[in-house]
């Protein structure tokens, strides 16, 4: 975009003064991970912010000023319900009454591993029933590149009023980091692709007011594309150290001291590490999104399968080892102890959606095994429709375990204690890797 064109462009768009003067009211769509840290920065910054979601029970808790969310501070919620810049509802009346919306709703993969936009289209829909000019909408859920060109636009446009012309349309990719210490919604860069220039342009302003670094590209669907390529990358490196990890394991060979010597390099390498399978909300499901839309158009994608396919056989890999250290000390797996350290899909999270521990309990489970677990975020589970409560991690729980296994490397877990406590410990994160002395009770991925 030259000079000449933003100003003609900034000129006709008074919704971008209306943004730039913290005058514009702003409604997210889905207040989970995505959408509740960005109504707090929006508020924070002055606009005044309405939260919508189906869940009640995250409604109330948003307008008592109770986060349910690790990253947002209960503290931060309060002062913004408090001084009236942000409130939480379940009615998509007032969405007319907004400058921008905002959907930060799911996007789950169904059963057969095809893309399920029900949850955007049903926002899109409600978006349209009151659609009016100068608005902006913008979509920050992970999906496949032209849903917003493709699938919200002509919803939208059915209440007669044309994108990029009379409404601005936009897609935003959130890169949030639950957990993350360092970075967060305001401090990570922002990458923004409207439908036409104009959309960019007014979306890039409202997110230039709680970001410093908005990056705009030339189309919603290279944005869409940008996020699918950063989880994909993802995934497959860390198939690529599973992969590692295995066939060191063949070789004895410790693939963490290997994965540490290999980042020595300055340049050309980043280290990737492996684990027990990979979980949440992004990296399992989003990469498939984009295999979907690949096969649409007559392209079958291989690394993404083969990604999936090596990440996917990791929870029975870390079973079988299981079974092998038990059985190097004359034990069967069925009538075994097994005390399964973090559910959670990552470190210093409470989220066990879609976390290999599920499926680790359920395999160890079915093969006879007494299974319990301790995870310091997470209270409860629900494995095969039955619940199982997070245990004390206790002297006497390990003690009468057969095997302990960290699934989850919890900064708070005192390792020492585990080790020490414990007649064999299955490290598959190398969360010990880092203590002094030898231990020969324990065994690494
Ligand atoms: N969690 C992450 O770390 C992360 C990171 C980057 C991108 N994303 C993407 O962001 C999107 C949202 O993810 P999330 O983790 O925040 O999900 P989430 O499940 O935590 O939150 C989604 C919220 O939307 C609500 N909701 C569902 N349908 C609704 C509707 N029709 N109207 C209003 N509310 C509705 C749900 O009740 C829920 O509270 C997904 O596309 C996800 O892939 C997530």
């Amino acid at each position: 975009m030259n000079n000449k064109y933003n100003l003609k462009a900034q000129m006709s768009n008074s919704l971008i003064h209306k943004i730039k003067n913290r005058k514009a009211k702003i409604a997210v769509i889905g207040l989970g991970y995505v959408g509740l840290p960005l109504c707090v920065e929006f508020a924070k910054k002055g606009f005044c912010v309405t939260g919508i979601d189906v869940d009640k029970k995250r409604v109330e808790s948003v307008n008592k000023g109770i986060s349910y969310i690790g990253d947002v501070k209960s503290s931060e919620i309060k002062l913004c319900v408090k001084d009236k810049s942000f409130q939480a509802i379940m009615d998509y009346r007032v969405l007319g009454e907004q400058d921008a919306i905002i959907m930060c709703v799911p996007t789950p993969l169904r059963k057969t591993k095809e893309p399920d936009i029900s949850y955007i289209i049903d926002a899109s829909k409600k978006i349209a029933e009151t659609l009016k000019a100068e608005q902006l909408i913008v979509l920050e859920s992970t999906t496949y590149p032209g849903t917003t060109d493709e699938v919200i636009q002509p919803i939208l446009e059915k209440s007669g009023l044309k994108a990029g012309k009379d409404f601005y349309l936009a897609f935003s990719p959130e890169r949030v980091d639950p957990g993350n210490k360092k970075y967060n919604t305001a401090n990570i860069p922002k990458v923004i692709g409207g439908i036409n220039s104009q959309s960019t342009l007014t979306a890039k302003t409202l997110y230039s007011q709680i970001n410093s670094h908005v990056i705009p590209v030339s189309s919603s669907r290279v944005a869409e594309m940008v996020k699918l390529l950063e989880n994909t990358f993802r995934s497959v490196n860390i198939a690529l150290a599973n992969e590692m990890a295995i066939m060191c394991d063949y070789l004895d060979i410790d693939v963490w001291e290997v994965i540490k010597g290999a980042a020595t390099k300055p340049f050309g390498f980043m280290p990737f590490y492996p684990g027990p399978g990979i979980g949440g909300h992004c990296i399992p499901l989003d990469p498939f999104y984009l295999t979907w839309k690949s096969r649409l158009h007559g392209y079958e994608a291989k690394f993404i399968e083969l990604a999936g396919e090596i990440n996917r056989t990791m929870p029975k890999y870390v079973v079988d080892k299981i079974v092998d250290i038990l059985n190097s000390h004359k034990k069967s797996i069925n009538g075994s102890t097994v005390f399964v350290l973090g559910v959670a899909y990552k470190k210093d999270v409470g989220d066990w959606r879609e976390s290999p521990a599920i499926e680790i309990i359920s395999m160890l489970l079915k093969k006879g095994a007494n299974v319990y677990f301790n995870d310091p975020y997470v209270s409860d589970i629900n494995i095969n429709n039955t619940l199982m409560r997070s245990k004390e991690l206790s002297k006497s729980l390990l003690g009468k375990s057969d095997c302990a296994v960290i699934i989850t490397n919890h900064g708070v877990y005192d390792y020492k204690f585990i080790i020490e406590n414990s007649f064999a410990v299955l490290d598959t994160r190398n969360a010990t890797g880092g203590l002094n002395g030898s231990f020969e009770n324990v065994f690494r991925l």
